[in-house]
């Protein structure tokens, strides 16, 4: 069948419609046509692979790695990376009424600092864009150029430095992947305290504290909350290195956290928040909230969920070119 693609939708997949009835179409761009065999129907939707791209967009290219495609790894590197910026941005306007421009990530390739390999009969691989299927592979250009058992899989590569900081990270904690690009994020989420002018601050999902840390000049207190107890190590370390002593870090439940002061930062995995802590927010006396999400479906949920509340701004980051994820920085307030 013929298809035009309407848009590329979040997951990366082309959208088209056949008779009304919408077909997701992987590895395709807005505006092309081509020719498509439905793979699966559903209900509400059909799949479909590209047999053959009849109009190709200005913006489709050679994608760099040999493995895409196969590997569920990346969905967009068929685009060029201005389309694939364009995309997510867009993507983003359909969510939310304030979007600023993305910011873009220093590098596209080679910009991960740790990877998880599967292994199978002795190779080394990913799990295949089915999200179950083994492909094995030698080298991820979202990592190094190099051969993957030629090289740790973290490369950990002494402390994370920002501003005047020195941060220690572990394996065993949470910690952004793409070490240039988080400099950009943090930067961002500090000036965004800064305006705020708060006294006493809650980060919650605080990981090894980077953004207690970092927010802790701005304010008189920081309360730091994480569940990871190695995180919790590490940020207390960090605090101690650092020469910090009016932060406070706890190996909490977020669910569980008493929420103190006027601002509240907020950085959840992609789940996002669990519905207890938005409620504690609402109950307390805060009146912004700075959402960091690396998941824009979670986050307008949890944004629906904190009534009363209003979406300020919302800068996005481009943390994992080639793919289609992105991360948003988020203001709101009551
Ligand atoms: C996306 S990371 C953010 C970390 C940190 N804000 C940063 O920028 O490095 C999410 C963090 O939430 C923690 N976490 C997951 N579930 C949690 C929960 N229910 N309560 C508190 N922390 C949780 C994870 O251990 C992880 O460190």
């Amino acid at each position: 069948m013929k298809l035009r693609i309407e848009k590329v939708i979040f997951g990366g997949d082309g959208l088209a419609k056949d008779e009304g009835q919408v077909v997701f179409v992987p590895f395709t761009l807005e505006n092309e046509i081509v020719s498509a065999e439905i793979t699966s129907r559903h209900k509400k939707f059909s799949r479909a692979h590209v047999v053959e791209v009849l109009e190709p967009s200005p913006e489709r290219r050679p994608p760099p790695c040999p493995y895409f495609g196969r590997c569920g790894g990346c969905q967009l590197q068929h685009m060029s990376y201005k389309e694939q910026l364009r995309v997510k941005e867009t993507q983003l306007k359909e969510l939310f009424p304030v979007v600023l421009p993305i910011v873009e990530a220093p590098k596209t390739l080679y910009y991960r600092k740790k990877i998880s390999l599967h292994h199978q009969e002795g190779l080394l691989g990913f799990r295949g864009i089915d999200n179950h299927t083994f492909v094995a592979v030698d080298r991820c250009l979202l990592f190094s150029d190099k051969l993957l058992k030629e090289i740790p899989h973290f490369k950990d590569e002494g402390p994370f430095l920002i501003d005047n900081l020195s941060i220690e990270v572990s394996s065993k904690a949470f910690c952004q992947n793409f070490p240039e690009q988080s400099l950009n994020l943090y930067h961002y989420i500090k000036s965004l305290v800064e305006k705020e002018n708060p006294r006493i601050i809650t980060d919650l999902y605080c990981g090894v504290g980077i953004t207690s840390l970092l927010s802790a000049p701005l304010a008189e207190k920081v309360f730091g909350i994480e569940l990871s107890s190695e995180a919790v190590r590490l940020a207390k370390l960090n605090a101690q290195k650092n020469g910090i002593k009016n932060v406070f870090f706890k190996v909490q439940k977020a669910e569980n956290a008493a929420i103190y002061g006027d601002l509240v930062l907020i950085n959840p995995p992609r789940t996002g928040a669990d519905n207890a802590v938005l409620q504690n927010i609402l109950r307390s006396k805060t009146k912004t909230i700075i959402y960091t999400s690396c998941n824009p479906s979670t986050l307008q949920r949890d944004i629906k969920r904190l009534e009363g509340f209003t979406l300020d701004s919302c800068k996005p980051f481009d943390m994992f070119p080639q793919t289609s994820h992105v991360e948003v920085v988020t203001v709101l307030r009551r």
